[in-house]
């Protein structure tokens, strides 16, 4: 029969080729060497037969041995432990499960392209508050308390204080600039507008304007035409066609509402343009006199034209969206249509 150190150098060879493949294969591992009967145990037994003046010297190897065995399993504890709490082990080298990225709004990406155009001829952007007062909302443009047009925008008065309302138009940040900032003006003012009418595919409780102001000396009805002229081609193409029609806002005069011609079928007629080949998309006109002078301006020298337009309506003829609650629904499905536009 072997000596003991033979057969602890036969074991030395297979523990130092040992390379589990798996935790099974490493707990046969463990069993086969450090288990209760296991070959450890057995070599440890087979002392009290080797020779006296031997025993120290096998002692030694033998502890050596056993310091191999623990070591090597210990090397692959990690493989024991993940088969312990049942999950698979990890493989570090994988790479991570990528986090889904969102995707702007499209109202807001139309926004952005809205503001772009205009800044490039010289337009900055301001903002105001949502919760406005009934003078910059509708008195200082020209819509004194009793004036019919205020029927026009179905209001949300603030309950707290009869004299806040939800602005119904960003032409109320308008009236801010107005009041605050040195002549000559042009500014776009963005924003979030709320207006009392049930929610259908064709109307909200609340949508997006982007209105527009310019007040200067000798700003004329031909530069307001030019001026919107450039932001369609801007915007839609330069093959698009625009149309005034006569309108009415009480704070423009004269005034006008704007079409293009239908962006689907080129002005032949189809369901966007409800077949007259023209959809209409802003109002606008010359600042009215009164307004100019409830801000201390004199109409006689400077003049300014305004133009107010629905981000909604333009999404909607820009990349063909038919209701208008799909803006506000958050259905990701509607909302990774737009993704990298
Ligand atoms: N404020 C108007 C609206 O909300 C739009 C508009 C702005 C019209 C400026 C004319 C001039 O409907």
């Amino acid at each position: 029969m072997a000596s003991l150190q033979e057969q602890i150098q036969q074991f030395e060879q297979e523990i130092l080729a040992f390379q589990p493949a798996n935790a099974a294969e490493l707990e046969n591992y463990r069993i086969r060497f450090l288990g209760a009967k296991g070959i450890l145990k057995q070599l440890f037994a087979e002392m009290k037969n080797v020779p006296g003046d031997q025993r120290k010297e096998a002692g030694l190897t033998l502890n050596s041995f056993r310091q191999l065995a623990e070591e090597k399993y210990e090397s692959f504890k990690d493989l024991a432990e993940a088969a312990a709490s049942k999950g698979p082990a990890i493989d570090y080298s994988l790479p991570g499960t990528p986090l889904p990225t969102g995707t702007r709004h499209p109202l807001r990406v139309v926004e952005n392209k809205i503001i772009s155009i205009f800044e490039r001829i010289g337009f900055s952007v301001a903002t105001g508050p949502e919760i406005e007062d009934d003078w910059h909302n509708f008195t200082s443009l020209n819509m004194p308390h009793d004036h019919p047009a205020r029927d026009m925008q179905d209001t949300f008065y603030v309950s707290s204080n009869p004299d806040w309302v939800l602005r119904t138009h960003t032409s109320s940040a308008q009236a801010r600039i107005l009041e605050t900032q040195p002549l000559p003006i042009r500014v776009i003012c963005p924003g979030r507008v709320y207006r009392n009418e049930t929610i259908s595919a064709r109307a909200h409780c609340f949508f997006h304007q982007c209105e527009g102001l310019y007040v200067d000396k000798n700003v004329s009805f031909a530069d307001l035409k030019q001026t919107l002229y450039y932001f369609v081609t801007e915007m839609f193409g330069e093959h698009t066609k625009v149309r005034f029609r006569p309108s009415y806002f009480p704070f423009t005069e004269p005034s006008a509402e704007m079409d293009i011609s239908c962006t689907v079928c080129g002005g032949s007629g189809c369901n966007l343009c409800k077949h007259s080949g023209w959809v209409e998309i802003l109002g606008c006109g010359m600042v009215h006199p009164n307004m100019l002078r409830n801000f201390g301006i004199d109409p006689e020298v400077y003049t300014g034209f305004a133009f107010g337009m629905g981000v909604e309506r333009i999404t909607q003829v820009k990349y063909q969206v038919n209701d208008l609650r799909l803006y506000s629904q958050n259905d990701v499905r509607f909302l990774k249509q737009f993704q990298g536009i």
